[in-house]
């Protein structure tokens, strides 16, 4: 029998179900942008797959322009500030960026990444976000273009890591650590 390169994690939303969605927000995107391309923001790493994805069905190969944003503070637990170490140079001035992200969740990021974009003279700066956990939201950010709201759950694949890991996952998955220890063992016993 065949072995998977990675644990059996429940599947919350399968690859097929994502490539829909996207070809759906690819075409919302197009009409709301009335025929002016616009500029396309990566917020790097996660949204990776799921920008590459949407360039493959936005008329034109637009190109991914690429931004980092970190929270900063000490210890594990976030300050609520967030800094750009990546992307300063992105030619936005009088563009319509759109924001490319793989999940928003207390809406930090996105809500500096707004402000900072504003304040570098965007004519405007909608979201796409292929996942979005209201439940989760500190800072109310309005998001253009929603693949699929979902519950609180911690969530990898199709871009979305755990250290790193499983960002290759082509399904949005759950994380179980129960799952991936059972897989390790069974893994090591072979
Ligand atoms: C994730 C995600 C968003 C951010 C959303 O990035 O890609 O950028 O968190 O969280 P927020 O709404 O609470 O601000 P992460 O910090 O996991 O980094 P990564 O994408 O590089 O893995």
């Amino acid at each position: 029998m065949a072995t998977s390169a990675f644990p059996p994690f429940r599947v919350l939303l399968s690859r097929d179900q994502i490539l829909r969605r996207i070809h759906e927000l690819a075409r919302a995107i197009t009409e709301a942008m009335r025929g002016e391309p616009p500029c396309l923001v990566v917020v790097i790493e996660g949204a990776r797959t799921f920008a590459r994805q949407l360039q493959k069905v936005l008329p034109g190969q637009l190109p991914l322009h690429e931004v980092r944003a970190s929270s900063y503070g000490s210890g594990t637990v976030s300050s609520g500030e967030v800094r750009l170490t990546l992307g300063q140079d992105v030619p936005c001035a009088g563009r319509d960026v759109v924001l490319l992200e793989d999940i928003v969740d207390t809406g930090r990021t996105i809500a500096a990444l707004q402000r900072h974009f504003a304040q570098k003279g965007a004519r405007s700066c909608r979201v796409a976000t292929l996942l979005s956990k209201p439940s989760r939201r500190v800072v109310d950010v309005a998001l253009d273009f929603v693949g699929f709201e979902i519950p609180d759950e911690f969530v990898l694949g199709c871009g979305m890591d755990l250290d790193g890991r499983y960002r290759e996952i082509p399904d949005v998955v759950v994380y179980e650590k129960s799952v991936e220890m059972a897989f390790q063992r069974a893994a090591a016993a072979r």
